[in-house]
């Protein structure tokens, strides 16, 4: 092999050592982009469809069995979830087992029960509900608390839709 074409044949190695050089950086900016664009997008989906989400798996859960709960002592309250949205368990002084959603029907923020006013209120702005039947009494909330139906067994409660 001549001088020529042994500087020729380096060049070519060269040539395709760039270019392979070249192919695995668009490779490598490529998997970063799809990275980055599925880090932005994540989210974005997960904001536009949780609202769908949360109502398809809220109306999916027809019913939930709380353990041991049947322990839970007289005036007072078990916060659980019921599918994803937050739910209470109160057990009356006088015995009497509700259960309802814990969701305010004015802006969502999660509600109380109070067992010294014996009430179900919402610090967000004021709303107050009856503990017995989730009616909305006064403050902003239109709409009543949805109330469920309670079932205390030996070793559980079963909370269910009414
Ligand atoms: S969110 Fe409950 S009173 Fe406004």
């Amino acid at each position: 092999m001549s001088t020529t074409e042994l500087v020729n044949s380096a060049n070519i190695v060269e040539e395709r050592g760039e270019r392979n050089t070249r192919r695995a950086f668009l490779a490598a900016a490529g998997a970063a982009g799809l990275c980055y664009t599925a880090a932005l997008a994540y989210p974005i989906y997960r904001y536009l469809a949780s609202p769908e989400e949360m109502a398809l798996s809220a109306t999916a859960v027809t019913e939930v069995t709380l353990k041991d709960a049947q322990k839970l002592p007289a005036g007072s309250v078990l916060m659980y979830k019921f599918g994803t949205r937050p739910a209470m368990l109160i057990h009356h002084a006088d015995g009497r087992w509700i259960s309802m959603t814990a969701v305010c029907t004015h802006l969502g923020c999660t509600v109380q029960y109070e067992p010294q006013a014996d009430r179900v209120h919402c610090a967000c702005h004021g709303g107050v509900y009856n503990a017995y039947t989730g009616a909305n009494v006064s403050g902003p909330p239109p709409k009543p608390l949805t109330i469920y139906k309670v079932a205390v067994g030996d070793a559980d409660v079963t909370v269910s839709r009414a």
